[in-house]
C-alpha cells in the first residue's frame, strides 16, 4: 500500500496503524484544553507507570489504576498533591472529594437518596415550564425538526445549568442558568495539572463566586422545603455547612463533565457513522454506545492521589507525599478507537467514573442527563434523517475538555463532517 488509504475504521498512513475516525476532533478538543499537560500525559501512555517531572507518578494501565484506587492504606485523596490541596481551601474540609474513611462513607450514605432514580428524574425534568414542554430540550427537538441548525454545546450547557439551578434551589431563568455555569467554569478553570493548588487570590475569588452561587441554596436549606435539594439535605440530617459543601462539590464535579461529554458523544457518533444506531430505539445498543463514548472521551481525564506511605506502583517506588496521577484517559483509550461492538475489558469498565470508595456518586444523574438529551435528539429524527454535525469550535484553557460549539441539523445518516471553526 502506498500513500493514504481511507478505511471504514479510519485513516491509515503507510506503515502506521489505522487512526480511529473520531481521533482528529478528540485530539483537538483535548489539546485546546491542555496544550502542555495533555501531550505530557499522553507521552507516558506506553508504560504502565512512569514518573513525569512536575506532574507526578503517572499510571496508564487500567488494572494498576484500579489497584491504586482500591489501596486505601497507601493512597489517599487527602494529602500533598491530592484533590484536598485544590478543594479544601475553597469548599471546606468535608465535601466527599477531600475525605477518606468512615466519615466519607457515612456522608456518601446520607447523600445517596439524592441520586435515587426518582430524585434524578425530577432534577432532569426541571421546573414546571420544562415539564410543560417549554424547557431547553423540547425546544431543541422542535428547532431541529423544523429544519433549523442548532448549537448542541449551547443547549447542553443550558440543560446542565438548569440542573444546577435545581440543586441550589433557584428557578432556571436565563440569567440564573448563565451565572451558575459561569460560576462553575470560573472555579474549575483555575485548576492546572502542573500546579498542586490554587494561589491565595484564586482561592479568594473561587470562594466569592461559590458564595454567590450557594446563597439561594442556603436560603432553601433554612426554609427546609423538601421540594428543593438543599431542603432535602436538611431532611436527610446534614448540617448547613455539610449541605453547602455538598452543593458546591456537586456543581464542581457534575457540571462541566456533562457539558463536555454529551456534545463529544454526538460528535464521536457522527465521525464514526454511529448516529443512527445511537438514536435508534435499541436501548442496549444505546447503552453500549454511550459507555463506549465515555471510554474514548474520558470526561475526567485524570484522578489524583497522594501517597500516604512508601510502596511501589507496578514496580516503581513511591514515597509518602508523592503525587500519583491516574491517567484515566490513557487507561481507557488503550483498547483503541470507538467500537461499541467490542467487548469492554473488565479492568476498564466504568473506570471513567472512577473505582472504589470515591466512585462517581453522580453517575445516575449523569446517565439521566445524557439520556434526556439523546431522547430529545431522537424525537427530532424522522424519515431516516438524523442530526448531522456541522461546524465545531473547541474550548481553550478549560479543566474539562469540551466543544465550545457543535452545530447540528437534520440530514441523511452518514453525512460527512463539515468545515471547522477553531
Ligand atoms: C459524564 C459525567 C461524569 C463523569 C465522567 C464523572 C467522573 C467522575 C470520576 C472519575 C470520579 C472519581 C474521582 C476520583 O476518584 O478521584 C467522580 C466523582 C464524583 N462525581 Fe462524577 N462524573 C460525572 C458526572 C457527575 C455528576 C452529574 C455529578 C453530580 C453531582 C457527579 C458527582 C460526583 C461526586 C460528588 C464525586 C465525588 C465522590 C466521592 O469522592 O465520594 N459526577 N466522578
Amino acid at each position: 500500500m502506498t500513500g493514504t488509504d481511507v478505511t471504514a475504521r479510519g485513516t491509515r498512513r503507510a506503515g502506521h496503524p489505522a487512526r480511529p475516525p473520531e481521533e482528529h476532533w478528540e485530539e483537538r478538543v483535548q489539546r485546546a484544553a491542555h496544550p502542555l499537560a495533555y501531550p505530557a500525559i499522553r507521552s507516558a501512555r506506553h508504560r504502565p507507570v512512569v514518573r513525569v517531572p512536575r506532574v507526578g507518578v503517572v499510571v496508564s494501565d487500567a488494572a494498576v489504576a484500579r489497584e491504586v484506587l482500591l489501596d486505601l492504606e497507601h493512597f489517599s485523596k487527602v494529602g500533598p498533591g491530592a484533590p484536598s490541596d485544590l478543594w479544601t481551601p475553597v469548599l471546606g474540609p468535608s465535601v466527599l472529594l477531600n475525605m477518606e474513611g468512615a466519615e466519607h462513607a457515612a456522608l456518601r450514605r446520607t447523600l445517596g437518596p439524592l441520586f435515587s432514580p426518582r430524585a434524578v428524574r425530577r432534577l432532569v425534568a426541571g421546573d414546571d415550564a420544562a415539564a410543560a414542554g417549554d424547557g431547553v430540550l423540547p425546544r431543541l427537538t422542535r428547532r431541529l425538526a423544523a429544519g433549523e441548525t442548532v448549537d448542541l454545546a449551547a443547549a447542553v450547557t443550558e440543560q446542565a445549568g438548569a440542573v444546577i439551578c435545581g440543586m441550589v434551589g433557584l428557578p432556571p431563568t436565563d440569567d440564573a442558568v448563565r451565572s451558575a455555569m459561569t460560576a462553575a467554569r470560573t472555579i474549575t478553570g483555575m485548576v492546572r495539572l502542573h500546579r498542586h493548588g490554587l494561589t491565595r487570590s484564586q482561592v479568594r475569588q473561587a470562594r466569592a463566586v461559590l458564595e454567590r452561587l450557594t446563597t439561594p441554596a442556603r436560603a432553601a436549606y433554612r426554609a427546609g422545603d423538601p421540594a428543593t435539594v438543599p431542603g432535602r439535605m436538611r431532611d436527610l440530617g446534614l448540617s448547613e455547612r455539610e449541605a453547602m459543601g455538598a452543593v458546591g462539590a456537586f456543581v464542581l464535579t457534575g457540571t462541566e463533565t456533562i457539558q463536555s461529554f454529551v456534545p463529544r458523544l454526538v460528535a464521536v457518533a457522527h465521525d464514526t457513522g454511529w448516529t443512527g444506531r445511537l438514536l435508534g430505539g435499541d436501548a442496549d445498543l444505546r447503552r453500549r454506545a454511550v459507555e463506549e463514548g465515555l471510554r474514548v472521551t474520558v470526561p475526567t481525564p485524570a484522578m489524583l492521589r497522594s501517597v500516604r506511605a512508601a510502596t511501589t506502583v507496578a514496580g516503581v517506588p513511591v514515597a509518602a507525599g508523592d503525587r500519583v496521577v491516574i491517567a484515566t484517559v490513557n487507561c481507557c483509550r488503550a483498547a483503541g478507537g470507538f467500537d461499541p461492538d467490542r467487548p469492554i475489558d473488565p479492568a476498564v469498565r466504568h473506570l471513567w467514573f472512577g473505582a472504589g470508595p470515591h466512585f462517581c456518586l453522580g453517575m445516575p444523574l449523569a446517565t439521566a442527563q445524557v439520556d434526556a438529551v439523546l431522547d430529545a435528539l431522537a424525537a427530532a429524527s424522522a424519515d431516516g434523517r438524523v442530526p448531522v454535525v456541522g461546524r465545531r469550535g473547541v474550548e481553550r484553557g478549560v479543566l474539562v475538555p469540551a466543544y465550545r460549539s457543535l452545530e447540528l441539523r437534520l440530514g441523511p445518516a452518514g453525512s460527512g463532517p463539515e468545515r471547522a471553526v477553531a
